[in-house]
């Protein structure tokens, strides 16, 4: 089938090559013209295990193509993805500009009938607005069709995801839509959930949301743990069991990150708002994912008592592993606050450092390493932000043997606190006592 993406981020590059991959004829387009200098030449502009060699074996058989063309792009496709950003607007609301402005793009340069489907997430009733947009910019009467089919990549995994989701969602009008798109999703061995649009629509919210509220309530039962004297990983292991609350999503920390979640929660509580509905829970999901940063800098304290010209490694800038991507990263909002206190940084990250340069430059008190060992030399405690694997696997002899004092504070339990603590370190975890 003949597909076009409107979009090249996350979602839009791993749809165009996924849909490549399946033996789709895809033509990704997106305003940016020097992303699209970049993709033709085979290089993606981010960081996902897999993609590249996906990326340009799709582009060698001609299967994927980038055209910084409106018109080749949506002349091309039958069916047109809407893959652009959503960002949150200052009052949380999703600015849905960007959307917007692709269906007016559609609404253009159409030629012959397309299903155009909305996949970056967005408030229900949005496919409705892209209807009513493209009806009034069309220059001539041509059918068209809207749908909704929201993604649940998660970055890190998306191609993973992509090939095998839990679950295709597709909200649409009519039988014809219906059609098309289990057509296109044909080669994909996934359970397929056709719902009406506003239904769509709300599933993608709901279920990030969700998730959202899953790890800020561990992350209360962390707390409680702290001070009570418990461990929250063995309770959440033990909840994990019982298969009505299931494991995943239960690893307390420094809280959530990420475009998707802190987004996500923050428009859907607006969008109850704007129905009147006050969904409380979402406020108190989004305050307790802030506060994590102080329960950190808390066990920081402890460890450090002043931190002015404390010199201190961090260990992880991403929001999560596997990815460069630090949008909404905890690291962020950390090296603030540490450097508001005068403290002296070092930072370390296996992908993402080159996307922490641009927020926080070179200056004597904040500086990059080069591998993750060089980072701890000297310092009086290294403080672990993201859970990469090469981490967990540290020679934490070598850190020890380095490092001026020996104090880790773990925002993400990677380590068996006995077994860190017979190695000589002091160690401060989440929601156990250290
Ligand atoms: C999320 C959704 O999972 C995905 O379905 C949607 O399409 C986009 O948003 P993503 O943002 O890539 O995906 O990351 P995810 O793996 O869900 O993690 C989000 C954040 O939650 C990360 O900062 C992660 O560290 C944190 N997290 C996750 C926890 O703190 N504890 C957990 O148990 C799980």
């Amino acid at each position: 089938m003949k597909v076009t993406i409107i979009g090249l981020g996350y979602v839009g590059i791993t749809t165009a090559t996924g849909l490549a991959e399946i033996g789709h004829e895809v033509k990704g387009y997106d305003i940016d013209e020097d992303k699209i200098i970049k993709l033709k030449d085979g290089k993606s502009p981010i960081y996902e295990p897999g993609l590249d060699e996906l990326l340009l074996k799709n582009l060698k058989t001609g299967k994927l193509v980038f055209t910084s063309s409106k018109q080749e792009a949506i002349e091309h496709g039958d069916i047109i993805f809407i893959c652009t950003g959503t960002p949150s607007r200052i009052d949380g609301s999703a600015d849905l500009s960007q959307v917007e402005d692709a269906a007016k793009t559609v609404a253009k340069h159409i030629n012959n009938f397309k299903l155009i489907v909305e996949k970056s997430t967005v408030p229900v009733k949005t496919a409705q607005w892209i209807e009513r947009t493209m009806r009034l910019h069309l220059k001539r009467p041509i059918d068209f069709e809207v749908a909704s089919n929201p993604e649940f990549l998660k970055e890190g995994e998306a191609i993973r995801d992509f090939f095998k989701p839990d679950r295709i969602v597709i909200g649409v009008k009519s039988k014809r839509a219906e059609r098309l798109l289990r057509e296109l999703y044909k080669p994909i061995k996934a359970p397929l959930v056709v719902t009406d649009i506003n239904t769509a629509e709300i599933i993608k919210h709901a279920s990030n949301a969700f998730l959202a509220t899953k790890i800020s309530f561990i992350n209360m039962i962390s707390d409680l743990c702290e001070m009570a004297g418990a461990d929250v990983d063995l309770v959440a292991k033990a909840m994990g069991m019982d298969k009505r609350i299931g494991k995943r999503f239960l690893k307390a920390g420094i809280g959530y990150g990420g475009s998707c979640f802190p987004k996500d929660v923050k428009a859907l509580y607006f969008v109850g708002k704007q129905y009147g509905l006050d969904f409380k829970l979402l406020k108190d999901v989004q305050e307790i994912n802030e506060s994590r940063i102080d329960t950190l800098m808390k066990h920081l304290k402890k460890a450090l008592w002043n931190l002015k010209d404390k010199h201190i490694a961090i260990w992880g800038l991403s929001f999560k592993p596997n990815t460069d991507d630090i949008r909404e990263a905890p690291s962020i909002k950390v090296i603030k606050r540490i450097l508001d206190e005068k403290g002296r940084l070092t930072l370390y990250d296996p992908v993402a450092m080159h996307n922490m340069q641009r927020i926080y430059p070179e200056n004597m008190f904040l500086h990059y390493a080069k591998d993750m060992y060089q980072s701890v030399k000297d310092k009086e405690a290294l403080l672990i932000l993201t859970e990469w694997d090469i981490f967990k696997n540290a020679d934490l002899e070598k850190v020890r043997s380095l490092m001026q004092t020996p104090i880790i504070v773990d925002g993400r339990n990677i380590y068996n606190p006995k077994k860190v603590k017979k190695l000589g370190f002091e160690y401060y975890p989440m929601g156990k006592m250290s």
